[in-house]
């Protein structure tokens, strides 16, 4: 239930005031324009024109910043996938977080800004033997195995003893959308708990691994403590059971990601000082109960670290009135998946201009051939929202531009950072060139 269940005329009014549980920290509202990093959003748009995502550097750096503090003895790993490019991976390394990458793609971002290998933790539950030879070579820090098969093969490939964790299922349902639950038995990652023994007692027979700890991820948008609780005990009872079988001590307890943060007014997120403070006190206590060395907690956010910190710029194309007014702008599904995956909800604002026009409930679609093409539904705008106008979406930082496609050969958006007045392209907009690029047939 979100406040704008509780108070509906919340949904047709036009907020005064920005909501800055959704907005970057520097931005700020002045004559109907929202600024961030001190730069007016229409002026970055006359600059980079649309759709463009403006990313806010200090943003990113102070959520870094505050995971680092609140897991202070502790791991934080930024999960690369809710966004990455090379200044992300400097800004995250600047910050000391370490990096969790899934695909070669991300390792090569890594590698080129010499990321620290050991601060690196490699995921996938479809590792290729490319993927696998390119992070030993870099000298990856920790692998996390996800099945039995990549037991002998990563244990093939290593030339010197690679630390190794393993990834299991808790059988803890976080109460989130069905494609994002990734903590139960029935979906594609980890080993179930069940069967962890007998991945535990082939790791610690391959004298080329090391075995460091125990991994699990319970899925996205997770706003509450208690999952991550119910985790953590389940993986100590395994540490300690590999502590009295094998004589052997897992140093590393790894809790995966998943924090969850608002899309809209009123939506929860989770208090993330709350759950270091909790899983602090669960490690202690367990530990102290079953005499085992307390483990490093490790946890791996994404898109709690980078989801506010950028907003979306869109362009009105056009405007249709009918049973609903369905407002068409110059972006959608390509660049952002997400409503049309999970049904995630947003809400956008008129930016460069003031308007004073009386609101109306408009959605806002995308240029793609899909009805399910839906950026945000039935959202107040101002009556007067004409084509050329441009809509600002925030909590545009996570899974979107990182999820962009080309589909209807949609070149993808521009990424711009923005910090102290400064603006800089972190990604250029793709032109129709590069899309012929790739296409090798005959002109
Ligand atoms: C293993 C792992 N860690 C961390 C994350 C990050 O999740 P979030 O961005 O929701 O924090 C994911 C997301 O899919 C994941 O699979």
């Amino acid at each position: 239930v979100t406040l704008t269940d509780l108070i509906p005329s919340l949904r047709t009014s036009i907020p005064a005031r920005l909501d800055h549980a959704l907005w970057p920290q520097s931005a700020t509202l002045r004559h109907g324009d929202v600024a961030l990093g001190r730069i007016p959003l229409a002026d970055l748009v006359d600059t980079y024109g649309t759709p463009t995502y403006v990313v806010d550097e200090e943003d990113v750096r102070t959520r870094c910043r505050a995971y680092r503090h609140a897991f202070s003895g502790g791991e934080v790993a930024y999960a690369s996938k809710a966004f990455l490019s090379r200044a992300v991976a400097e800004w995250v390394n600047q910050e000391a977080l370490s990096l969790d990458v899934s695909s070669i793609g991300e390792l090569a971002v890594a590698c080129c800004v010499n990321f620290p290998a050991d601060r690196i933790l490699l995921h996938g539950n479809a590792k290729t033997p490319e993927f696998l030879r390119s992070a030993i070579d870099y000298g990856v820090g920790r692998i996390v195995i996800d099945c039995m098969s990549e037991i002998p093969r990563i244990a093939a490939l290593a030339e010197t003893r690679q630390r190794v964790l393993i990834r299991v299922t808790p059988n803890v349902d976080a109460d989130t959308h069905v494609a994002l639950a990734t903590g139960i038995a029935d979906q594609q990652f980890g080993l179930p708990i069940e069967s962890a023994h007998d991945a535990i007692r082939r790791v610690l027979g391959q004298p080329g691994l090391e075995l460091v700890g125990l991994h699990c991820h319970l899925g996205s948008q997770i706003t509450q403590i208690e999952p991550y609780e119910i985790a953590a005990r389940r993986l100590l009872d395994l540490i300690a059971d590999v502590r009295r079988e094998h004589g052997v001590t897992l140093h590393e307890l790894n809790l995966g990601g998943g924090h969850g943060i608002p899309y809209v007014t009123g939506d929860q997120e989770l208090d993330v000082t709350a759950l270091a403070k909790r899983l602090r006190a669960v490690v202690k206590d367990e530990c102290r109960t079953r005499s085992i060395v307390e483990p490093r907690i490790t946890v791996e956010p994404g898109r709690s670290i980078v989801g506010r910190s950028a907003v979306a710029l869109y362009r009105v194309i056009a405007i249709k009135h009918g049973i609903r007014t369905f407002v068409a702008v110059d972006g959608g599904m390509s660049d952002n998946p997400r409503p049309a995956l999970y049904g995630a909800q947003y809400t956008m604002r008129l930016v460069g201009r003031v308007s004073h026009a009386a609101p109306a409930l408009m959605t806002i679609v995308g240029q793609h051939c899909e009805a399910g093409d839906i950026l945000a539904r039935d959202i107040p705008l101002p009556d007067d929202l004409r084509p050329g106008d441009v809509l600002a979406m925030p909590c545009a930082g996570a899974y979107q531009a990182a999820m962009a496609s080309n589909y209807n050969l949609a070149q993808r958006p521009a990424v711009v950072a923005v910090h102290g007045g400064m603006s800089r392209v972190l990604l250029r907009r793709e032109t129709a060139a590069d899309l012929l690029a790739r296409d090798m047939s005959p002109r």
